[in-house]
């Protein structure tokens, strides 16, 4: 099921289209690289022996269907996502694995989520993006049980995760309309916890706290190349490039990630924030 109407206009734009073929194409990359956040999340789910996850931004679902496994029968995962097809992607994915977990898309922002029906609300990498983001949190607030638990990774300062960034410094001589990052709705919108916390107080949450987690990250060397097509701004930009450009650009960013290389892979530390707070 998808709802028509977004809050998010922009983000709606960016997650059903190129953002969302991005992410589909490295989807196994990806989730072997933050596997160790996806484990984080279900471990927490299945201590905390949650009988109803809420999944926010899950985008191809691995968080989802790795909670799902954990938890159920006695407890259900709901991924939910504002890009169509990343849902369509991770309910393919489930049910080709046999996965209980469930996928709905839309606006989590907006959405009419049924009242106190969660008793924990997670997210990997997926409520940096919201156009209000106080509105948005008070909405999952009200989604969630009282007492329930939220549990959140999203990315600390650029400036600490400078792996995210060589492909722009790298490629900025060759690619002069190379969107520059900026404030606003984004990877590190949640960057500053000041910031974060300002956001859950105003919208009802309690309890608030964030603790830095530094996770290794690692996928083969060999996927180097799809991965630097397909994401990031530079990914972006590719994708409309010609085929010399594509090439020039390639081996300049190629260079700047051999530091990263270690053996047959890449490895890489993602210097994100735990958030936790309560309903
Ligand atoms: C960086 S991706 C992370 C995807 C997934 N959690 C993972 O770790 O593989 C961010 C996800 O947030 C979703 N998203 C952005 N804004 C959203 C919104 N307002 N409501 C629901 N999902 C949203 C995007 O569609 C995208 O799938």
């Amino acid at each position: 099921m998808s709802e028509t109407h977004t809050a998010n206009p922009e983000m709606a734009e960016l997650w059903n289209g190129p953002g969302a073929r991005s992410w589909i194409t490295a989807q196994a990359l990806l989730d072997e690289a933050f596997r160790g956040f996806e484990t984080l999340l279900a471990d927490m789910a299945a201590e905390a022996g949650a009988r109803s996850v809420l999944d926010v931004g899950c985008g191809t679902g691995a968080t989802t269907r790795a909670i799902a496994g954990r938890i159920a029968p006695e407890g259900t995962a709901l991924g939910f996502d504002l890009s169509a097809p990343m849902i369509e992607h991770a309910q393919k994915l489930a049910d080709q694995e046999d996965s209980p977990a469930r996928f709905l898309a839309g606006d989590a922002q907006t959405h009419d989520f049924p009242a106190a029906s969660f008793d924990l609300i997670v997210s990997r990498f997926g409520v940096m993006f919201f156009s209000d983001p106080v509105g948005a949190f008070a909405n999952l607030r009200r989604a969630a049980k009282p007492g329930a638990a939220l549990a959140m990774i999203s990315w600390r300062a650029i400036s600490e995760n400078p792996f995210m960034t060589v492909a722009e410094r790298a490629a900025a001589p060759l690619l002069p309309d190379l969107p520059k990052r900026g404030g606003g709705p984004g990877q590190f919108a949640f960057a500053d916890q000041g910031h974060v916390h300002s956001i859950l107080d105003e919208a009802g949450w309690t309890g608030v706290s964030s603790e830095p987690v530094d996770m290794m990250c690692t996928f083969p060397a060999s996927a180097l190349d799809t991965y630097l097509s397909l994401m990031g701004p530079v990914g972006h930009l590719l994708a409309k490039s010609d085929d010399a450009l594509r090439e020039r650009v390639m081996s300049a960013i190629r260079e700047g990630f051999s530091e990263y290389i270690s053996g047959p892979d890449i490895q890489f530390t993602a210097a994100c924030w735990l958030t936790r707070a309560t309903a």
